[in-house]
Formats: structure tokens, C-alpha cells, sequence
């Protein structure tokens, strides 16, 4: 491994990251998460246990390794708190290397009850977000009203602070019978809770900084995708952080010398939970074949993703924004029983052939996708980890992606178990 790497989802979500970090965490010292929060859902599968882990770093299973929660991710301190119990009913200790920067931004129950009430007024046009509070929380932080974790230990700024949020929040709050509205109760809950987060604040940024001046090995873990980015993504069907490499350098306060290489992770085909334009969607029964076999129900939600076949032209320009070096494909494995496969290497719009993504990229719903067919290769590709063993067609088809985009293929990821994996 190169010294320092970030880790990225290249296409919407869900492409297997916590199974890369999880992987990559073992030649690391520390694994430091910049966005996001408890909207994202990494799986890690080590043996016969299942590991869901939605704002701790996906490097938090091995025993020891150092993880950091940046002050680019929305943390729900209750989901935090809930998130710790999980890992200490499976002995994960997590005492003396889990840390929290002082400046992340909270959700707060109110945050989850207005993205909840947000959704519902949408109607017709609802974004389809995990109701986590997400939007809501990083609202506040760009109007400079949010709360941060370092409020929780200065009570009467606190109290301050969600008094503020009472008069600001009152048209979602007032009349409303969800305890969820009831600010005073989040104080008190708030002031309980505080204790058990303060062990855990450090100075991030100062950290992480003075770990890269002895050498230590870190790794950048970005939670969902490129085309959920708020700037640079399918917006308004986006979610509200940026999930792209700058995501990385304002959301944990480094500097982008410390970058060495960028991997990004390339799910075989396509997977997108809520709203928003799919240009490969498949909504047939190829579709049901991928949902199925991939078994692709959201690791937070449990809502069924929509399925569909790989974009390269998507993915060009999610390489392209993120400067990525090197990608891990995952689920393979998934491909494994089809006569043929398709590969989108074009859109059509208004007439016009396009090879790159269009100006406005709300035209992806009216684009139309030109394939390339690559045949299947008919066999079981499940838990193989040497490249040689693969099928010849799916390395053709691995070497097909691999030249489109102009990159090396680092890993491949043959099923959902730590050890179903090629090293390339
Ligand atoms: P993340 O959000 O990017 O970490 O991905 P999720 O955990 O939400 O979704 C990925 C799903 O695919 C999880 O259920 C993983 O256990 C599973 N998975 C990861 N890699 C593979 C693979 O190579 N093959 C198969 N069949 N499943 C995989
Ligand atoms: P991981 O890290 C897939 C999607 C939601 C919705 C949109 C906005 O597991 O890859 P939000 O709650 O963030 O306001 O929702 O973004 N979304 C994800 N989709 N994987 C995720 O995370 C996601 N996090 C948010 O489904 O469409
Ligand atoms: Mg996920």
C-alpha cells in the first residue's frame, strides 16, 4: 500500500466500501472518516459475523487501529452512543483509539423530525433521504446556527444555542405531539449524554497532522458516493456533504500533501437508493436479478435498491473529479450468471452522442444509454482470490473498465466476506 490513501464510492452509495476499508484498515495505523453520518450503512463481514457500522470508521474492527471522526460528518450523538454499545456487544473495544473532533456539527432529534416533515411537503418531488437528520443538520451548519460536539460541554451555550433553534425551528416544532420537537427534553438528554462523548474529543486535525509527521499510515474513508456529492452530484437528488476528494480535506482539517493516492470503489454494475436520475436503471427483471443476487437492500433503511447496469460515463467523470488513481470493483461475483453483459460507454441527449456526462447533470434523466455488450462468462467467480483463476471473460470485462477509465484495478471483491477478495 502507498502511504496515505482515500478511499471513495465512485457511483451512488453502497458500492462496498466498508468491505475495502475493512480490507485496506490491515496495512493502515488509522482510519479517519471526513463526511456524511449516520446516512451511510458499511458492511463488513469477517468469518460468520455481520458488522453494520453507519459514523464509525469502518476501520474500528481490527483491534488496533486508531479511527477519527472528522468535523466534516453530522454526528448523532444518540446513533453514536447506540453504534458503541453494538461494538462492545461484539468485545470490539474501542477505549484509547476512537476519536472525535470537536467541531463535527450534531444531529438532533429535531433534525430527523424536520427531514421527516421536509419529505412529506416534497410530495411528488421527495429526495428520498434516510431520514437521518442529515440535510437538516448541515442546513444549520451553513447558516452558522448548528451545534457542534465541543457546545456539549459548555452547558449554558448549549442551552443558548437550542433556545436559538426554538424560535428558528418553530413553524416544525410548535403543536407538534413528536417528542422529537421537545427541545428542553434534548437538553436534558444532551447533558446526560455529554460525559460519556468528552473522553473522545480530541484536536482531529492537530492529530492526524502530527501521525503523518511520524509516517504512520492513514487512510481517508469517504461514506457514500461521487454522484450523491451536493456540489458535483446528481443534485437536488443528492445528499448534503461533499463525498468527493475535497470532501476529504475540509472534513478532517489536513492538507492535500497528505494524500498519496486516491482508490475509488466501483460496484460490477449499478445500485441507487431514493430518487433521482438512473440512466442504466433496470426495471425488469434483469433488475430483480441484480436486487436478488446482490442482495441489494440498503444497509440502514433496508430499502430496496434500484438496480442497473455499470456507466462508464458516469464513472469517467467521478474519476476524473476525484482524481482517482487506482479502483476496487466489487461484486463480481454478482455478474456471474449472464449470457451477456451490457456496459454503458455513452449517453444519447436530444440527438446528440455524448461520451462525458452532460453540462447540466439534472439531464441524466433524459439521456439514453448507448451499450457496449461484453459477454458473460457463465461461471461462479464466488470467493476466488487470485486473478489468474478468474473466467478469461471476466477479466475482459474487469480489463475493459480498467482501459475506459484509465486506471489500475487494485482489488477485486469476489463476495461480501473480508477474505472472498483479490489483491491485483
Ligand atoms: P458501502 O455503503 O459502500 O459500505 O456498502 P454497503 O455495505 O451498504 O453495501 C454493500 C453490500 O454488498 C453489503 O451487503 C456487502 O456485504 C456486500 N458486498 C460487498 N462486497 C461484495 C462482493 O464482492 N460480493 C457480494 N456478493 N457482496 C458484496
Ligand atoms: P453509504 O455510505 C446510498 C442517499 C439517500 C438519498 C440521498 C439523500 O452506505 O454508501 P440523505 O439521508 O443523505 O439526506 O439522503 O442520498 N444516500 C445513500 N445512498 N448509500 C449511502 O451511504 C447513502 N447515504 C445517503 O438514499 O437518495
Ligand atoms: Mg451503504
Amino acid at each position: 500500500m502507498s502511504k496515505n490513501k482515500l478511499v471513495l464510492g465512485l457511483q451512488w452509495g453502497d458500492e462496498g466500501k466498508g468491505k475495502i476499508v475493512d480490507l485496506l484498515a490491515a496495512e493502515a495505523d488509522i482510519i479517519a472518516r471526513f463526511q456524511g453520518g449516520a446516512n451511510a450503512g458499511h458492511t463488513i463481514i469477517v468469518d460468520d459475523k455481520k458488522y453494520i457500522l453507519h459514523l464509525i470508521p469502518s476501520g474500528i474492527i481490527h483491534p488496533d487501529k486508531e479511527c477519527y471522526i472528522g468535523n466534516g460528518v453530522v454526528l448523532d450523538p444518540f446513533a453514536f452512543i447506540e453504534e458503541l454499545k453494538f461494538l462492545e456487544s461484539h468485545n470490539i473495544s474501542y477505549k484509547g483509539r476512537l476519536w472525535l473532533s470537536p467541531a463535527a456539527h450534531l444531529v438532533l432529534p429535531f433534525h430527523k423530525l424536520i427531514d421527516s416533515v421536509e419529505e412529506t411537503t416534497r410530495g411528488t418531488s421527495s429526495i428520498g433521504t434516510t431520514k437521518r437528520g442529515i440535510g437538516p443538520a448541515y442546513v444549520d451548519k451553513v447558516a452558522r446556527q448548528g451545534i457542534r460536539v465541543a457546545d456539549l460541554f459548555n452547558p449554558d451555550r448549549l442551552k443558548k444555542r437550542l433556545e436559538l433553534h426554538k424560535k428558528i425551528k418553530g413553524r416544525y416544532l410548535e403543536g407538534s405531539d413528536d417528542e422529537r420537537a421537545d427541545i428542553d427534553r434534548t437538553y436534558k438528554e444532551l447533558l446526560e449524554i455529554a460525559p460519556v462523548l468528552e473522553p473522545f474529543v480530541v484536536d482531529v486535525s492537530l492529530k492526524l497532522y502530527q501521525d503523518y509527521q511520524k509516517g504512520r499510515k492513514i487512510l481517508f474513508e469517504g461514506a457514500q458516493g461521487g454522484l450523491l456529492d451536493v456540489d458535483l452530484g446528481t443534485y437536488p437528488f443528492a445528499t448534503s456533504s461533499n463525498t468527493t476528494t475535497g470532501g476529504a480535506l475540509t472534513g478532517l482539517g489536513i492538507n492535500l500533501k497528505m494524500i498519496d493516492e486516491v482508490l475509488g470503489v466501483v460496484k460490477a454494475y449499478c445500485s441507487r437508493v431514493g430518487a433521482g436520475p438512473f440512466p442504466t436503471e433496470l426495471v425488469n427483471e434483469t433488475g430483480e436479478k441484480f436486487r436478488h443476487h446482490g442482495d441489494e437492500y440498503g444497509a440502514s433503511t433496508g430499502r430496496p435498491r434500484r438496480c442497473g447496469w455499470l456507466d462508464l460515463v458516469a464513472l469517467r467523470y467521478t474519476c476524473r473529479i476525484n482524481g482517482v488513481d487506482s479502483i476496487a470493483v466489487t461484486k463480481i461475483d454478482v455478474l456471474d450468471n449472464f449470457d451477456s453483459i451490457n456496459v454503458c460507454t455513452g449517453y444519447e441527449l436530444d440527438g446528440k452522442s455524448l461520451s462525458e456526462v452532460p453540462l447540466d447533470l439534472a439531464d441524466l434523466a433524459h439521456v439514453t444509454p448507448v451499450y457496449q455488450t461484453l459477454p458473460g462468462w457463465s461461471e461462479e467467480t464466488t470467493g476466488l482470490t487470485k486473478f489468474d483463476t478468474l473466467p478469461a471473460k471476466a477479466k475482459d470485462y474487469l480489463k475493459f473498465v480498467a482501459d475506459d477509465l484509465k486506471v489500475r484495478i487494485a482489488l477485486v471483491s469476489t463476495g461480501a466476506k473480508r477474505n472472498e477478495t483479490i489483491f491485483v
